[in-house]
Protein backbone atom coordinates (compact mmCIF):
# COMPACT_ATOMS: atom_id res chain seq x y z
CA UNK A 1 0.00 0.00 0.00
CA UNK A 2 1.28 3.39 -0.67
CA UNK A 3 0.80 6.42 1.47
CA UNK A 4 0.45 9.67 0.27
CA UNK A 5 1.95 12.61 1.95
CA UNK A 6 1.26 15.32 -0.31
CA UNK A 7 3.94 17.79 1.50
CA UNK A 8 5.33 20.36 -0.37
CA UNK A 9 9.04 21.27 -0.06
CA UNK A 10 10.25 24.96 0.91
CA UNK A 11 13.56 26.63 0.54
CA UNK A 12 16.32 26.31 -2.05
CA UNK A 13 17.37 23.70 -3.86
CA UNK A 14 20.13 24.80 -4.84
CA UNK A 15 23.06 27.18 -4.47
CA UNK A 16 22.87 31.22 -6.12
CA UNK A 17 25.58 30.33 -7.96
CA UNK A 18 24.58 26.89 -9.84
CA UNK A 19 24.38 27.33 -13.34
CA UNK A 20 21.69 25.19 -15.73
CA UNK A 21 25.03 23.32 -17.38
CA UNK A 22 26.61 22.52 -13.50
CA UNK A 23 23.48 21.64 -12.59
CA UNK A 24 23.19 19.17 -15.05
CA UNK A 25 26.32 17.42 -14.13
CA UNK A 26 25.70 17.72 -10.72
CA UNK A 27 22.45 15.75 -10.67
CA UNK A 28 24.48 13.36 -13.00
CA UNK A 29 26.96 12.67 -10.16
CA UNK A 30 24.04 12.12 -7.73
CA UNK A 31 22.51 9.78 -9.97
CA UNK A 32 25.32 7.63 -9.44
CA UNK A 33 24.68 7.48 -5.67
CA UNK A 34 21.01 7.50 -5.88
CA UNK A 35 19.02 5.55 -3.22
CA UNK A 36 17.73 1.91 -4.35
CA UNK A 37 15.05 0.34 -2.96
CA UNK A 38 15.16 -0.11 0.97
CA UNK A 39 14.31 -3.87 2.53
CA UNK A 40 13.38 -4.09 6.35
CA UNK A 41 15.88 -6.34 6.62
CA UNK A 42 18.52 -4.23 5.94
CA UNK A 43 19.61 -1.82 8.35
CA UNK A 44 18.70 1.23 7.33
CA UNK A 45 19.43 4.98 8.87
CA UNK A 46 17.95 8.29 7.46
CA UNK A 47 19.39 11.92 7.72
CA UNK A 48 16.67 14.23 6.90
CA UNK A 49 17.71 17.52 5.78
CA UNK A 50 21.49 16.42 5.35
CA UNK A 51 22.65 19.63 4.25
CA UNK A 52 26.63 19.50 3.55
CA UNK A 53 26.78 15.80 4.48
CA UNK A 54 28.37 15.95 7.71
CA UNK A 55 26.40 13.96 9.59
CA UNK A 56 26.02 11.27 6.88
CA UNK A 57 29.49 10.87 6.29
CA UNK A 58 29.61 10.33 10.29
CA UNK A 59 27.08 7.63 10.15
CA UNK A 60 28.53 6.38 7.65
CA UNK A 61 31.70 5.65 9.47
CA UNK A 62 29.91 4.90 13.21
CA UNK A 63 27.90 2.09 11.60
CA UNK A 64 29.56 0.57 8.59
CA UNK A 65 27.22 -2.18 8.12
CA UNK A 66 24.18 0.35 7.59
CA UNK A 67 22.77 2.21 4.39
CA UNK A 68 22.56 6.04 5.62
CA UNK A 69 20.25 7.75 3.69
CA UNK A 70 21.11 11.11 2.77
CA UNK A 71 17.74 12.98 1.96
CA UNK A 72 18.38 17.10 1.33
CA UNK A 73 16.46 18.91 -1.75
CA UNK A 74 19.81 21.27 -1.94
CA UNK A 75 21.91 20.01 -4.90
CA UNK A 76 24.93 22.01 -3.61
CA UNK A 77 24.98 19.85 -0.21
CA UNK A 78 24.76 16.40 -2.04
CA UNK A 79 27.53 17.51 -4.29
CA UNK A 80 30.08 18.54 -1.74
CA UNK A 81 29.12 15.01 0.32
CA UNK A 82 30.15 13.02 -3.01
CA UNK A 83 33.37 15.17 -3.15
CA UNK A 84 34.34 13.43 0.51
CA UNK A 85 33.31 9.99 -0.57
CA UNK A 86 35.98 7.66 -0.99
CA UNK A 87 36.90 3.88 -2.30
CA UNK A 88 35.95 3.16 1.89
CA UNK A 89 32.60 4.70 1.94
CA UNK A 90 30.42 2.60 -0.11
CA UNK A 91 26.97 2.95 2.19
CA UNK A 92 25.47 6.26 1.70
CA UNK A 93 23.02 6.90 -0.67
CA UNK A 94 21.30 9.96 -2.13
CA UNK A 95 17.68 11.16 -2.25
CA UNK A 96 17.85 14.94 -3.46
CA UNK A 97 14.28 15.88 -3.17
CA UNK A 98 11.77 15.75 -0.14
CA UNK A 99 11.79 13.28 2.07
CA UNK A 100 8.21 12.84 2.20
CA UNK A 101 9.40 11.35 -1.29
CA UNK A 102 10.86 8.35 0.05
CA UNK A 103 7.76 7.40 2.33
CA UNK A 104 5.48 7.73 -0.38
CA UNK A 105 6.84 5.16 -1.95
CA UNK A 106 7.60 2.61 0.45
CA UNK A 107 5.34 0.20 1.13
CA UNK A 108 3.70 0.24 4.52
CA UNK A 109 6.13 -1.18 7.06
CA UNK A 110 9.55 -0.87 9.60
CA UNK A 111 12.48 0.38 7.59
CA UNK A 112 14.63 2.38 9.84
CA UNK A 113 16.86 1.56 12.99
CA UNK A 114 17.23 5.37 13.67
CA UNK A 115 16.28 8.71 12.00
CA UNK A 116 18.29 12.00 12.16
CA UNK A 117 17.20 15.69 11.66
CA UNK A 118 20.19 17.98 12.56
CA UNK A 119 18.70 21.38 12.74
CA UNK A 120 15.19 21.71 10.28
CA UNK A 121 15.07 24.59 8.67
CA UNK A 122 13.55 27.41 11.90
CA UNK A 123 11.13 29.10 9.72
CA UNK A 124 10.77 31.66 12.61
CA UNK A 125 8.31 33.76 11.02
CA UNK A 126 5.17 33.21 12.45
CA UNK A 127 3.38 33.02 8.99
CA UNK A 128 5.97 30.46 7.72
CA UNK A 129 5.72 28.18 10.83
CA UNK A 130 3.39 25.45 9.10
CA UNK A 131 6.40 24.81 6.93
CA UNK A 132 8.12 23.19 9.46
CA UNK A 133 9.24 19.99 9.07
CA UNK A 134 8.55 18.87 12.99
CA UNK A 135 4.80 19.28 13.94
CA UNK A 136 2.34 17.00 15.45
CA UNK A 137 1.89 14.80 12.61
CA UNK A 138 5.23 14.53 11.80
CA UNK A 139 5.90 12.02 14.67
CA UNK A 140 2.73 9.64 13.81
CA UNK A 141 3.78 9.51 10.01
CA UNK A 142 7.42 9.07 10.92
CA UNK A 143 6.68 6.47 13.77
CA UNK A 144 5.29 4.05 11.16
CA UNK A 145 8.21 3.59 9.41
CA UNK A 146 10.99 3.17 12.33
CA UNK A 147 11.49 -0.24 14.10
CA UNK A 148 10.36 -1.00 17.37
CA UNK A 149 13.65 0.65 19.80
CA UNK A 150 14.34 2.56 17.11
CA UNK A 151 15.56 6.34 17.52
CA UNK A 152 15.18 9.74 16.35
CA UNK A 153 17.49 12.04 16.81
CA UNK A 154 17.01 15.90 16.92
CA UNK A 155 19.44 19.00 17.30
CA UNK A 156 17.72 22.31 16.98
CA UNK A 157 19.11 25.81 18.19
CA UNK A 158 15.93 27.81 18.02
CA UNK A 159 14.52 27.93 21.57
CA UNK A 160 10.62 28.65 19.91
CA UNK A 161 11.13 25.82 17.57
CA UNK A 162 12.52 23.52 20.56
CA UNK A 163 9.24 24.83 22.12
CA UNK A 164 7.42 23.30 19.40
CA UNK A 165 8.90 19.68 19.25
CA UNK A 166 8.73 19.38 22.95
CA UNK A 167 5.16 20.00 23.37
CA UNK A 168 4.76 17.70 19.49
CA UNK A 169 7.10 14.69 21.58
CA UNK A 170 4.72 14.95 24.39
CA UNK A 171 1.38 14.25 22.66
CA UNK A 172 3.45 11.48 20.75
CA UNK A 173 4.07 9.78 23.75
CA UNK A 174 2.13 7.02 23.14
CA UNK A 175 4.65 6.57 20.47
CA UNK A 176 8.01 7.39 21.95
CA UNK A 177 10.33 7.88 24.96
CA UNK A 178 12.10 10.77 25.46
CA UNK A 179 14.99 9.50 26.91
CA UNK A 180 17.29 12.38 27.35
CA UNK A 181 14.44 14.45 28.85
CA UNK A 182 16.40 16.22 31.58
CA UNK A 183 17.93 20.00 30.48
CA UNK A 184 21.51 18.73 31.85
CA UNK A 185 21.35 15.84 29.33
CA UNK A 186 20.04 18.36 26.27
CA UNK A 187 23.44 20.35 25.19
CA UNK A 188 24.24 19.11 21.97
CA UNK A 189 28.36 20.05 22.94
CA UNK A 190 27.82 17.15 25.54
CA UNK A 191 27.39 14.64 22.63
CA UNK A 192 30.24 13.16 19.75
CA UNK A 193 28.31 14.07 16.91
CA UNK A 194 29.63 16.02 13.92
CA UNK A 195 29.42 19.70 13.77
CA UNK A 196 27.70 20.26 11.12
CA UNK A 197 27.39 23.69 9.05
CA UNK A 198 24.14 25.03 11.26
CA UNK A 199 25.57 23.93 14.11
CA UNK A 200 28.61 26.12 14.03
CA UNK A 201 26.39 28.79 12.89
CA UNK A 202 24.25 28.58 16.11
CA UNK A 203 27.34 29.04 18.06
CA UNK A 204 28.66 31.75 16.39
CA UNK A 205 25.25 33.37 16.84
CA UNK A 206 25.83 32.20 20.39
CA UNK A 207 22.88 29.99 20.51
CA UNK A 208 23.23 27.07 22.36
CA UNK A 209 21.86 24.07 20.11
CA UNK A 210 19.67 20.88 21.67
CA UNK A 211 19.80 17.29 20.82
CA UNK A 212 17.23 14.96 21.45
CA UNK A 213 16.87 11.55 21.58
CA UNK A 214 13.87 9.59 21.40
CA UNK A 215 13.10 6.29 21.16
CA UNK A 216 10.44 4.23 19.43
CA UNK A 217 7.79 2.32 22.00
C1 LIG B 1 19.01 24.25 8.32
S1 LIG B 1 19.52 23.07 7.14
C2 LIG B 1 20.47 21.92 8.13
C3 LIG B 1 21.42 21.10 7.31
C4 LIG B 1 22.31 20.12 8.09
N1 LIG B 1 21.53 19.07 8.70
C5 LIG B 1 23.14 20.84 9.11
O1 LIG B 1 22.98 20.56 10.32
O2 LIG B 1 23.99 21.66 8.73
C6 LIG B 1 18.02 22.16 6.87
C7 LIG B 1 18.08 21.32 5.62
O3 LIG B 1 16.88 20.54 5.54
C8 LIG B 1 16.49 20.45 4.18
N2 LIG B 1 15.06 20.11 4.16
C9 LIG B 1 14.03 20.86 4.61
N3 LIG B 1 12.87 20.23 4.46
C10 LIG B 1 13.16 19.03 3.90
C11 LIG B 1 12.36 17.93 3.48
N4 LIG B 1 11.04 17.93 3.61
N5 LIG B 1 12.99 16.86 2.93
C12 LIG B 1 14.35 16.86 2.78
N6 LIG B 1 15.15 17.87 3.16
C13 LIG B 1 14.56 18.94 3.71
C14 LIG B 1 16.85 21.81 3.61
O4 LIG B 1 17.03 21.77 2.20
C15 LIG B 1 18.15 22.13 4.33
O5 LIG B 1 19.29 21.73 3.59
Amino acid sequence: MNINFKNRIYGRTKGRNCNRNKNNELISKIEQYKITALNKSDKNILDIGSGYGETSLFLSKTYPNSKIIACDKYIDGHLNLIKKFNNKINNIFIHNGNVYDILDNLKKGKYFDSIWIMFPDPWPKNKHKKRRLINDNFFSIISDFIKDNGNIFIASDLLNYNAQIISSIYKNRHLFTWENQFKIYYNYKDYLIPETKYFKKAVKSGRNPFFITLKKI
